[in-house]
């Protein structure tokens, strides 16, 4: 047996195994898996955008007019209308001086932390947070602090031991996983008494919190307070890039310093085009509708006895445990015509593998609390949850 067909039978046995589903149309609210109609419950796809006839319209505009791609890193073949029209958009959106764009979230998180923090200094770093932060520590070379989840009173502890050599707190606004909100103005003031930066990721949280969707930062009342916002265009603007916002001389070292904007080519013009139709249709009514709808399928599992744990937004947890129960879950689902993603490790700690459950805005309440039932039901018959009390 190679060593390759070895490492893939490990990742069978521990039930870590991954492979790609086939999905017909647009991220909608339904979509068709394998030819059967299905109700989409995790797609980022939160405003529902990635399928608007303005975003599509946009795109296809875009693709004619600048064409496919973008040719090159913008410092080297030209930085094209999309592009500036966009971060300004953007800057403005998020209440900043500036923004810049980067080919996607994983890039921009891995480019800022390794520009912002080095040799010698100390990031800290929520043990929840993406795996694109993570891995922006490690590039950094800079020691790495992980404090145990939202917990200020061991960052706090960090930073002292770091004795001024802290750079950055860096931290998921809207965690991906949990769908809990971080502790942003406690965040903001532990780096100013430690003179660190805090940069927070908003790939979750823009579309989501705040006055039309603005994101954690604003809904906190920190635009222009936190030192960088990060985020994505993949999820509720619904296309494909990302941004980084921060003063303006912070974004001037990003494109001086940031490799991933350096040596990578810029998003293609239509994905730039299409973020900034969807940005134009993100209202407080999309917005609304996408916590109504949260919600209302959050109580209806918790009807189930299904309890969502810290979530307090449209990503909507359900803790299995191991990976081979929460995989029969999701395909017992499969079955019944609700497409829930089961999630493991690497993306979650080992123990706490899950049903991954995002709402749209697009979705109707009336699917969501039949779907409340089907996973309720499916729990039960898979013994994940106790059988429910007969009610009189
Ligand atoms: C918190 C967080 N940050 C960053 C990213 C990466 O964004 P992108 O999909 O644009 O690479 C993700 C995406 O999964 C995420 O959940």
């Amino acid at each position: 047996m190679s060593d390759v067909a070895e490492r893939l039978e490990e990742l069978r046995d521990r039930g870590l195994y991954r492979r790609l589903r086939l999905i017909s149309g647009p991220q909608g609210p339904r979509v068709l898996l394998n030819g059967r109609p299905v109700l989409l419950l995790c797609s980022n796809n939160y405003l529902g955008l990635a399928d608007h006839p303005k975003v599509r319209g946009a795109a296809a505009e875009a693709a004619m007019r600048w064409g496919a791609g973008a040719g090159a890193s913008r410092l080297v073949s030209g930085s094209m209308e999309p592009h500036r029209r966009l971060e300004s958009q953007l800057a403005e959106f998020k209440g900043y001086e500036a923004a810049l764009l980067f080919g996607s979230g994983y890039l921009a998180n891995s480019g800022v932390i390794a520009a912002l923090a080095g040799s010698g200094q100390v990031v800290f770093s929520d043990e929840l947070n993406h795996a694109s932060i993570v891995d922006g520590c490690r590039l950094s070379r800079a020691e790495t602090f992980v404090y145990r989840h939202g917990d200020l009173e061991h960052l706090a502890w960090g930073l002292e031991q770091a004795d001024g050599c802290g750079a950055l707190i860096v931290s998921d606004g809207v965690f991906s996983m949990d769908g809990d909100v971080a502790p942003l103005p406690e965040l903001l003031e532990l780096a100013r008494r430690h003179d660190c930066r805090l940069m927070v990721d908003e790939a979750h949280a823009t579309g989501a919190l705040g006055r039309d969707g603005r994101g954690a930062v604003a809904a906190a009342g920190l635009s222009g307070e936190v030192d960088i916002v990060v985020g994505t265009l993949g999820k509720a603007l619904g296309s494909y890039g990302a941004y980084v916002c921060a003063n303006a001389e912070t974004v001037d070292l990003l494109l001086n310093t940031a490799r991933p904007f350096i040596f990578s080519t810029a998003p293609p013009p239509p994905s730039v085009a299409a973020a900034s139709a969807a940005l134009e249709l993100i209202s407080p009514h999309r917005v609304e509708r996408l916590q109504a709808n949260a919600d209302r399928f959050r109580s209806a599992l918790a009807a189930e006895g299904l309890e969502a744990g810290r979530s307090r937004t449209q990503i909507i947890p359900i803790e299995v445990g191991e990976a081979e129960p929460t995989m029969a879950l999701c395909e017992r689902l499969l079955e019944r015509g609700v497409f829930a993603q089961g999630i493991r490790p690497p993306t979650v700690p080992a123990g706490s593998s899950r049903l991954r459950l995002t709402v749209m805005a697009t979705h109707r309440v009336g699917e969501l609390e039949r779907a409340a039932k089907l996973v309720g039901g499916a729990a039960r018959e898979l013994g994940l949850v106790a059988p429910q009390p007969l009610t009189a």
